[in-house]
């Protein structure tokens, strides 16, 4: 009988699943990696958010580990170079938390545009500041998009009844540009032209291999004033140092981000900035999608290890 470790939080449909498929699961969070150095070679497939670190150590003492699944998309806490050199299949759920994280976007962008949190804050402390706060209007804004994958898609859908011109920076902008066919008002350009030309600049992208930011205070002097800046992808395509000393120069409106160069995080040079809106990576954190997710990948793992049948390999 095949053995499952679930090692994060994640939907009981998981849980259900396996079982509905006479296979053995365990749940056991908040291991270390020694705890689950030791654990590992009882189980044939491991199931992960992203509070699990997957390291070589672990993947290396996984003797009977056939499958690595991670409820989620970004799968920068797995080591895949370890898990392809001990032929283990990494898999995760493309798409099904895009709307979620599209949501979560416009969000942001609203809340920042229109000042929600400064405003709710202040209503709260009974100053009505009704004179003083005055926000800005989405609509006839200059989006840009870096990175054209599910969320993107979703997000230029969201997009379509505010009037807004979308901009877009992907290498695969050919391929994908069959699902822009119904959305007017979409064109790809160069990141320098994305920098320049966007009111709203919004991260879609995976982050760089070596996990060195690509955008710093050279990219960011090239942006407008007035810009905005959101992040919903990973914390680390953004130089933070670097933002937050453009947002104390006046080079930048203002940002938005959920998520960070370290997570969980407990300390971080944009905390306290007043132009900065955060948020604890929840984008994808919808009950909708977590369900979702966990469903998705105990089947694609199911069907692995019952079927060999591979879908969703990173
Ligand atoms: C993802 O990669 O799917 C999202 O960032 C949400 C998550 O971390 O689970």
């Amino acid at each position: 009988m095949f053995k499952v470790l679930i090692s994060d939080n994640m939907d009981a449909k998981a849980q259900e699943v396996f079982i509905k498929n006479n296979i053995d699961v365990d749940i056991k969070t908040g291991l270390n990696e020694e705890e689950l150095i030791e654990l590992i070679p009882n189980y044939n497939a491991l199931l992960v958010r992203s509070a699990t670190k997957v390291t070589s150590k672990i993947i290396s003492a996984g003797n009977n580990l056939k499958v690595i699944g991670r409820a989620g998309s970004g799968v920068d806490n797995i080591d895949l170079e370890s898990a392809k050199k001990n032929n283990i299949i990494v898999m995760n759920t493309p798409g099904a938390n895009s709307n979620a994280t599209a949501e979560h976007t416009l969000a942001l962008i609203l809340s920042i545009l229109r000042k929600i949190p400064l405003s709710n804050k202040s209503t709260h402390e009974g100053k009505w500041e009704k004179k003083s706060i005055k926000g800005n209007e989405l609509s006839k804004k200059v989006i840009g998009l870096v990175g054209l994958g599910n969320v993107s898609l979703r997000l230029i859908e969201l997009l379509e009844g505010f009037n807004v011109k979308i901009l877009i920076y992907s290498n695969s902008f050919e391929k994908r540009k069959i699902s822009l066919s119904n959305i007017s008002n979409v064109s790809n350009l160069s990141l320098n032209e994305l920098l320049s030309e966007s009111d709203i600049l919004s991260f879609h992208c995976k982050s760089s291999m070596d996990g060195i930011p690509f955008i710093n205070s050279n990219e960011l002097k090239k942006m407008k004033k007035t810009a905005y800046i959101i992040n919903t992808s990973r914390g680390n395509i953004i130089n933070e140092n670097d933002l937050n000393e453009a947002l104390n120069n006046n080079l930048l409106a203002g940002a938005a981000l959920d998520v960070f160069s370290k997570e969980p995080a407990v300390k971080n040079i944009l905390f306290k900035n007043p132009k900065v809106i955060l948020t604890p990576h929840i984008a994808a954190s919808t009950f909708e999608a977590q369900i979702k997710v966990a469903e998705m990948i105990a089947l694609q793992v199911c069907d692995y290890l019952v079927n060999n049948k591979i879908v969703n390999t990173v």
